[in-house]
């Protein structure tokens, strides 16, 4: 009797779960992941309601567990079908990663910068020189008193000094902001390793007031050689070169005496204006000449200053901006777009010099 009567509870358990099941999955949403995973925890995970009722079946009578089992078992069809059927309407739904992508399409482009027309010229210059052995070298911006000028054969109070208007700093009256790259001819002169055959970029300081031509810092490239026997016709062999593979060959070069006190002889180098070939524009002043670069054969107190006998060793220097044959060559007119950094015109140099 005992026996009967759990089996009736039992039957009656089944029968509740079932109808149970029935209310909720007519109030389910479809679509929530969530839901879907309770759904299945509850109903069919293994301390879920089917699994329980499957565990009775022991205790039903040996006479109606066929009954019970088959209700049971259809039970268990329905809610699983019923689990499939939520489980595909959520799949559909979640958008298919592996759809999504496609491996034929182009990838993104990734904006690439440019370079700046003054590292475009400078490399170019630089690597002239280069090729003909010189070794590249920098030196520091914030320079003291003796590499800029002292060493240069310019003691204090000489006037050529007056030749580079400088900016001080004010932590130390010894520095100054380098008013040209002839402190790396110095600072490389003094390491005292010779021959030496250099080329030396950089950026360099003057207090003048800015201006569509001139700026209050801009950049050179100074070139040196030392070594026994330099003469003045290497410096000019040099500087033909540099020219021809700079302008071209139908540019006609000049050296116009001059004055720098770190060289002597001293000498301005002119090439016939490369927009109207000599014949006079506003460019070149109507003179038919540009003004390229200052040179000279390093003054024998310079050697001397840096510990260099100057009866064994002789050297040229030379020195010239970066700006002016850039603004030459991409035909720009105001030197104080090289320091703006507007990207609508700094994107628009992008010939790989
Ligand atoms: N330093 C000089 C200038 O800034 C250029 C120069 C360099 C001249 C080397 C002669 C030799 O004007």
């Amino acid at each position: 009797m005992i026996v009967l009567a759990y089996f009736c509870l039992l039957m009656d358990q089944l029968i509740e779960q079932i109808e149970q099941y029935k209310k909720e999955i007519n109030q389910f949403t479809n679509g929530d992941v969530k839901a879907v995973e309770n759904f299945r925890i509850k109903w069919l995970g293994t301390k879920g309601v089917v699994k329980n009722l499957m565990g009775e079946m022991r205790n039903v009578p040996v006479d109606r567990k066929k009954e019970f089992g088959q209700i049971l078992n259809d039970f268990k069809i329905l809610v699983e079908n019923k689990f499939e059927e939520l489980k595909k309407a959520t799949s559909d739904q979640q958008p298919k990663t592996s759809a999504r992508i496609d491996l034929s399409l182009p990838g993104d482009a990734l904006p690439l910068g440019s370079r700046h027309p003054v590292s475009l010229m400078r490399n170019r210059i630089v690597s002239i020189f280069q090729r003909l052995g010189f070794a590249l070298a920098e030196g520091p911006e914030i320079e003291d008193d003796w590499h800029n000028f002292t060493a240069l054969n310019m003691p204090e109070f000489h006037p050529a000094r007056d030749m580079q208007d400088t900016f001080y700093v004010q932590q130390n009256p010894d520095w100054l902001l380098r008013t040209h790259t002839s402190n790396v001819q110095i600072r490389e002169m003094e390491k005292g390793k010779l021959p030496i055959r250099g080329i030396y970029p950089g950026r360099v300081y003057r207090n003048e007031t800015v201006s569509a031509r001139s700026h209050c810092f801009f950049h050179q490239v100074e070139g040196l050689y030392i070594d026994e026997n330099v003469s003045f016709a290497d410096l000019k062999q040099t500087l033909y070169f540099f020219v021809k593979e700079m302008y071209g060959t139908d540019v006609k070069v000049r050296f116009r005496p001059s004055f720098f006190p770190f060289t002597e002889p001293s000498a301005e180098m002119d090439i016939s204006c490369t927009l109207c070939k000599g014949a006079g524009c506003s460019v070149c002043k109507h003179t038919g000449w540009l003004e390229i670069l200052g040179c000279g054969m390093v003054h024998p107190n310079v050697l001397q200053n840096c510990s260099i006998d100057p009866n064994k060793y002789t050297g040229f220097a030379f020195g010239m901006g970066i700006e002016r044959p850039a603004l030459l060559k991409y035909g720009i007119n105001d030197i104080r777009l090289f320091s703006e950094n507007d990207v609508r015109f700094l994107r628009q140099f992008t010939s790989a010099i």
